[in-house]
C-alpha cells in the first residue's frame, strides 16, 4: 500500500516498486495528488494501478481498504500535506491531517497484522544543523515550521507504537531536497503555485513566472546562496523499494531504524541554476532577493547508512536532474498549448 501514491514522490515510487517486482495499491483523497499521476504510472509500467480515493482521516473508510486488501506486506506511508508556508499559516490543518492520517493507520498496521511500514520524513527534522555533512545521530532540533514539526512528532508516533505493539517493523526516511522527474517526462511534479526552488525555475524558464529571486545572497557559504542537497526523486523512489526489501528479509536490527536519503553534495542555489542553464540552454531571469524567514543556511546529508545498510546507491547528477525537471515542464507545456487549441 503506497498512502499518497498520486503525488510527486508517492506517484515516482509506486514506478520503482511495480518495476521491482512488487504489486501496488495506491491510497490518495486526490486533495493534493492527480489522477495524472496515476494514468502516467500506468503508462509507464504498462498495466492498471488501482487507486482508493479515501481520506485517511477517516477511520472506517481506512479500515474498508486493509479488509478488501488482507495480505499486505508493507505500508509506504507519503500522504500528508507538506507545505512550509501554508503549514505556518494553516498549523492546525496540518496536524490534524498529518497526525490523524498516522494514527489511523497505525492502528490498522496492529488490527490487520501489517508487518512493515516505511514512513516518509524529512531533513527538516534536523532544522539549523551545525555539523555537516548531518548524520542521522544528529540531535533534532526546534522544528522551523509546523509541517517540520508533524515531521518529527510522526517519527516519534512511530517509536511508541513499536514499544507497545512489537509485531511489526518501521523504516523512517528523512528526504534532503527531492527534484526532477521520472526520465520518461510522462510524471512528474505538479506545483500550480511553486514554493520549491525547482519548479519555480523551471515555470520561470518556460515562461510561466516573469522572474524568480534567489532568497540571500549575503550566506556564510561559497558564493552566499543557500546550500542543499538535491537528489533526483527516482533515486528518493529507490531508497523506498530497498528499504521496503530489507525489512521483508527481516534485516533490520531495530524495529525502528532511520535513514538520510540524499547524494551528500551540498549544492548552492546559484550553483543549481548554473546547472539549469547549462542542460535547457535557457538564460534563466533572476534576481538576488534577500532571505526567505526560516530557511537554513545549508544542509546536506551524510548517506553512509543507506548505502551500507540498505544497499542504496544514488545515480542521478546534478545536471540530469536539472534536465529531467526541464523535460517535465516542456511536457506540461505541450499539454497546456494542447487544451488551449482546443
Ligand atoms: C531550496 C533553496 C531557498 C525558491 C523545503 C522543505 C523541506 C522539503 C523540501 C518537504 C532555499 C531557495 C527557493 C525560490 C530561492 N519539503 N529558493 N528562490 O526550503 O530547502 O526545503 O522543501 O519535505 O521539508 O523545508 O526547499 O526548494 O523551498 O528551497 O532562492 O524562489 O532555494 O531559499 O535556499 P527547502 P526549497
Amino acid at each position: 500500500m503506497v498512502t499518497g501514491g498520486c503525488g510527486y514522490i508517492g506517484g515516482h515510487t509506486i514506478v520503482d516498486l511495480i518495476e521491482n517486482g512488487f504489486d501496488v495499491i495506491s491510497v490518495d483523497d486526490l486533495s493534493r495528488g492527480y489522477m495524472d499521476m496515476l494514468r502516467g504510472i500506468e503508462r509507464i509500467v504498462g498495466r492498471p494501478v488501482k487507486n482508493y480515493r479515501v481520506d485517511l482521516c477517516n477511520l472506517e473508510d481506512t479500515q474498508a481498504i486493509f479488509i478488501e486488501n488482507p495480505d499486505l506486506v508493507g505500508i509506504i506511508h507519503f500522504a500528508a500535506y507538506k507545505s512550509v508556508p501554508e503549514s505556518v499559516k494553516e498549523p492546525l490543518k496540518y496536524f490534524r491531517n498529518n497526525i490523524n492520517s498516522l494514527v489511523n493507520l497505525l492502528q490498522c498496521v496492529e488490527e490487520y497484522e501489517v508487518p512493515n511500514f516505511v514512513f516518509s520524513s524529512s531533513c527538516s527534522v534536523y532544522g539549523n544543523a551545525t555539523d555537516l555533512p548531518v548524520e542521522e545521530t544528529a540531535p533534532l532540533a526546534e522544528p522551523q515550521s509546523p509541517y517540520a514539526r508533524t515531521k518529527q512528532i510522526g517519527e516519534a508516533m512511530c517509536r511508541d507504537f513499536l514499544s507497545q505493539y512489537k509485531d511489526a517493523n518501521i523504516s523512517l526516511l528523512r528526504y534532503f531536497n527531492p527534484v526532477g522527474a521520472h526520465p520518461s517526462a510522462i510524471i512528474g511534479e505538479r506545483q500550480p503555485k511553486p514554493e520549491n526552488l525547482v519548479p519555480v525555475i523551471t515555470q520561470t524558464a518556460v515562461g510561466k513566472l516573469p522572474q524568480m529571486q534567489v532568497f540571500g545572497s549575503d550566506y556564510p557559504t561559497r558564493d552566499g546562496s543557500c546550500v542543499r542537497d538535491y537528489i533526483h526523486v527516482m533515486d528518493i523512489a529507490n531508497a523506498h523499494t530497498k528499504a521496503l526489501q530489507h525489512l521483508l528479509a527481516g534485516r533490520n536490527k531495530e524495529k525502528c531504524e532511520v535513514f538520510n536519503l540524499g547524494t551528500g553534495n551540498g549544492v548552492t542555489v546559484l550553483e543549481l541554476i548554473k546547472s539549469f542553464e547549462k542542460v535547457s540552454g535557457e538564460k534563466l531571469n533572476y534576481k538576488m532577493g534577500p532571505r526567505r524567514a526560516g530557511d537554513v543556511v545549508a544542509v546536506y546529508a551524510n548517506n553512509n547508512k543507506a548505502r551500507n545498510i540498505l544497499g542504496w546507491e544514488p545515480k542521478f547528477d546534478l545536471d540530469t536532474m536539472m534536465e529531467t525537471a526541464w523535460r517535465w515542464e516542456l511536457t506540461l507545456k505541450k499539454e497546456a498549448d494542447k487544451i488551449r487549441l482546443n
